[in-house]
């Protein structure tokens, strides 16, 4: 019935997750408030698990894509799920740290580490650097010669995909500030020059080709292409790389009409394509990593709201607003992405009424959606925004000097705060008079 399965009405007509009222959740904890369940980040870590493992016969690894949600709760259910995980900055993975996360299953990115970056990624042992180019590579191995390590790496390469998705999170193509080109034979120099390097140990390659992507031939073209560059690498240069990172970006259900691949699907597919093209090319199946984030963080979380002030303009709009906006969930703000919302004390009424949902932030663009299907609202009641797990609470930011509001983690019955929310003396923490 919902975007999500951890969603449903309780026989008071009220919205719940897991085994919790949303209503009542509002009440305890405040707003806005994001709410994760635990059970679906969990179900869907052991989805993605259960088919790499099937499909790849052990020679595989999910590793989460933290960027989507970072915080130490979650990366313990990730490492207790067996996966490994993505970083993308000294912060995530100071985060990944802290709660002891398997240092070898981490893929540290970025397109421009900073020294101080991949000095505490060699610190901590991290599992694969994935070099975006070849200033970083070059840099990489000056450090790891004084540190006295010897880096693994991956190197990001654009395999040249345009998969269908918004601009600004389509990131395959030649035209994208991430990684290395194929066409240019700059991808083909960086590999010749770490095969080179004393402290470098050059393992495999990676591709990201974008965000929220609903067919899955982008994915088994992605994988061919980088399968064709891994065969030209072994006869020009006589090394066989051993891993293939084929990145996330697996689409997930926004609004109802958005219809998601099941990942057993996907996993099944683009392992076929793996191996036929391996075999067509005289490789060895490498061993194959995703980086799934979105689709795991996701569907599992909401945001609660109070309705505040409802403003109908005749013949134009009728704005709802809320007390939270593009300072929890900037994603409508920049690329206009949809959502499902839900008057949580209202949620077994028909939606009859069709809204802007505005924020409080003092900016016109402070949406969190246009032409919003809602039950009829009034001031006080609880606004729920469906699907807002990824990429929400972790782009989130002070705009207005707005706190962060706090997450809860729901499991069945039991709730409780892993990211307490801001206060003002937070805000003010580290001004200086
Ligand atoms: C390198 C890399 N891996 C994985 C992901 C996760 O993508 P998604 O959350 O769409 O699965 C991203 C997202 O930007 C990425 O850049």
């Amino acid at each position: 019935m919902f975007v999500s399965d951890c969603l449903n009405i309780n026989p008071i007509g009220h919205l719940t997750i897991g085994d919790r009222d949303t209503v009542e959740l509002a009440q305890t904890f405040g707003t806005p408030l994001y709410v994760m369940d635990e059970n679906q980040i969990r179900n869907s870590c052991r989805s993605y698990h259960q088919s790499i493992e099937k499909y790849y016969g052990g020679k595989g690894l999910v590793a989460y894509a933290s960027k989507a949600f970072c915080c130490k709760a979650m990366c313990k259910i990730v490492a207790e799920e067996g996966l490994g995980l993505d970083v993308v900055s000294g912060g995530e993975l100071y985060t990944a740290m802290s709660v002891h996360f398997p240092a070898e299953k981490i893929f540290f990115h970025g397109n421009n580490k900073t020294v101080a970056e991949l000095t505490e990624a060699l610190e901590y042992g991290v599992g694969c650097i994935v070099v975006d180019n070849l200033t970083e590579l070059e840099v990489l191995n000056q450090l790891a010669i004084s540190m006295g390590k010897k880096a693994d790496i991956m190197f990001r390469i654009k395999p040249g995909i345009d998969a269908h998705t918004h601009d600004f999170v389509r990131t395959g193509q030649i035209d994208s500030k991430f990684g290395l080109a194929l066409e240019t034979g700059e991808a083909m120099e960086a590999v010749k020059l770490a095969l080179t390097l004393s402290h470098i140990r050059l393992i495999g390659l990676h591709c990201h080709i974008g965000s929220q992507i609903f067919d899955i031939e982008p994915f088994e073209h992605a994988a061919e292409v980088m399968l064709h560059f891994m065969a030209e690498i072994k006869k020009k240069t006589g090394t066989e790389l051993k891993k293939l990172n084929l990145g996330g970006g697996f689409g997930i259900k926004y609004i109802p009409k958005n219809d998601p691949v099941e990942y057993d699907r996907y996993m099944k597919n683009v392992s076929l394509v793996v191996k036929k093209t391996c075999k067509e090319l005289n490789l060895n199946t490498p061993f194959v990593v995703i980086e799934p984030g979105r689709s795991i963080a996701g569907p599992a979380g909401i945001t609660l709201y109070k309705v505040g002030a409802i403003k109908d303009i005749p013949g134009i709009r009728t704005y709802v607003s809320v007390d939270g906006g593009m300072a929890d969930n900037p994603r409508y703000a920049l690329y206009k992405s949809e959502y499902e919302a839900i008057i949580a004390n209202k949620a077994g009424q028909p939606k009859d009424m069709t809204v802007t949902i505005a924020g409080k932030c003092c900016e016109s663009g402070d949406l969190i959606g246009e032409g919003m299907q809602i039950q009829n609202a009034a001031p006080g009641d609880t606004l729920a925004v469906l699907a807002t797990g990824a990429y929400n609470y972790s782009m989130s930011s002070n705009y207005n000097r707005i706190p962060k509001p706090a997450v809860v983690l729901v499991n069945g019955k039991e709730a409780r705060v892993i990211i307490q929310r801001e206060t003002f003396e937070d805000i003010v923490r580290n001004d200086v008079e």
